[in-house]
């Protein structure tokens, strides 16, 4: 499929296929998602079909405001003081589902909970007015690959089963949003992410409490073991890359590369490196390595949701 440049013209072309049951992808702050009207259950069972998703993993529905947000789920209290900190932006709710909301029930994968976010990228919000309805959008890559952060990522991943790509040039997060349980007054992180647990947790002035791995029909699906992986095998908390290694770093102690290699960050910051993972990983996958050796990354802030989805990546299929 066509990659289209984002702009006035082609978000109300891309709007008026969202209301004909299309797929439309655009570019979300954190990662670039694949939209369907959330209402439209065959356009929400296109979306699976394009991913290869398994139907028990419910989609992020995204709204343009808590207002939006508010005719789908029951608000909490604790979830109102999130959204009022941080929507829009990279984080999603979860909450009780109200009754009779016009959502498919494929989005909820027949739970009785919705996840909702309001994103933060001029393209999506002028979308969202566009269409004037809530959009299911999960990240747009066929299930179990690594989230696209560029156009050209969505092209190549799912191709001519997207019926238009709005490009917004690079995404600014570049990992998808944390995912919180806001349905009781504890909240839980199902899916740790953009947004910094700890943040979160100085708006909150609580813990977050983390969710327990479930099984292979976890409570998040975006907990499954296996996940976001590249082709190549990975190796953490490398050192340095052995003969025939791709090595992807991080920090000004970096050693000297006889291989394929990309710096996350030279000069240590999380932020610069959560935005180049994905787009990394691909390239170094790209050049045929059979293993790419990852340079250790601290586990605070950001460096939480890195570490999760290298873990992820790394682990085997
Ligand atoms: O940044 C993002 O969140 C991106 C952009 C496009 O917004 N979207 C995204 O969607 O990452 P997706 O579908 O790839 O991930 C959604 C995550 C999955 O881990 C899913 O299991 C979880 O949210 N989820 C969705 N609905 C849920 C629910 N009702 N209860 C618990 N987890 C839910
Ligand atoms: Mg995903």
């Amino acid at each position: 499929m066509a990659v289209v440049q984002a702009s006035d013209a082609t978000i109300r072309e891309a709007a008026k296929l969202l209301n004909e049951g299309r797929l439309v992808a655009f570019p979300t702050e954190t990662v670039y998602g694949l939209g369907a009207d959330a209402g439209n259950a065959r356009a929400v069972a296109a979306i699976f079909e394009a991913k290869g998703r398994p139907r028990f993993n419910p989609l992020i529905v995204h709204v343009a405001n808590l207002a939006q947000a508010e005719t789908l789920a029951h608000m909490t209290r604790s979830g109102r003081r999130l959204a009022a900190a941080f929507w829009p932006g990279p984080l999603t709710l979860v909450l009780a589902r109200r009754e009779g909301a016009p959502i498919s029930d494929l989005v909820t994968a027949g739970l009785d909970t919705v996840a909702l976010r309001v994103p933060d990228h001029p393209v999506a919000r002028a979308l969202l007015e566009a269409v004037g309805r809530p959009l299911a959008a999960p990240s747009a890559n066929r299930s179990g690959h690594l989230s696209p952060t560029q156009a050209r990522h969505v092209a190549a991943d799912l191709g001519a089963s997207v019926d238009m790509i709005l490009d917004g040039g690079p995404t600014a997060h570049g990992l998808e949003s944390t995912v919180l349980d806001a349905t009781g007054e504890t909240i839980a992180m199902l899916r740790p992410g953009a947004l910094p647990a700890d943040v979160i947790e100085s708006v909150l002035e609580a813990k977050i409490v983390r969710a327990a791995r479930a099984g292979s029909r976890p409570l998040s699906p975006g907990q499954l073991e296996s996940h976001y992986a590249p082709r190549a095998r990975l190796r953490l908390e490398a050192r340095d890359a052995r003969p025939g290694e791709a090595l992807l770093a991080f920090g000004g102690d970096a050693p000297p590369a006889t291989g394929p290699a990309f710096n996350l960050s030279p000069a240590g910051d999380l932020i610069e490196a959560a935005a180049n993972l994905f787009a990394a990983l691909r390239a170094l996958d790209a050049t045929g390595v059979e293993t790419i050796a990852v340079m250790p990354i601290p586990e605070q802030g950001l460096g939480e949701a890195i570490n999760d989805r290298l873990r992820r990546a790394a682990a085997p299929g």
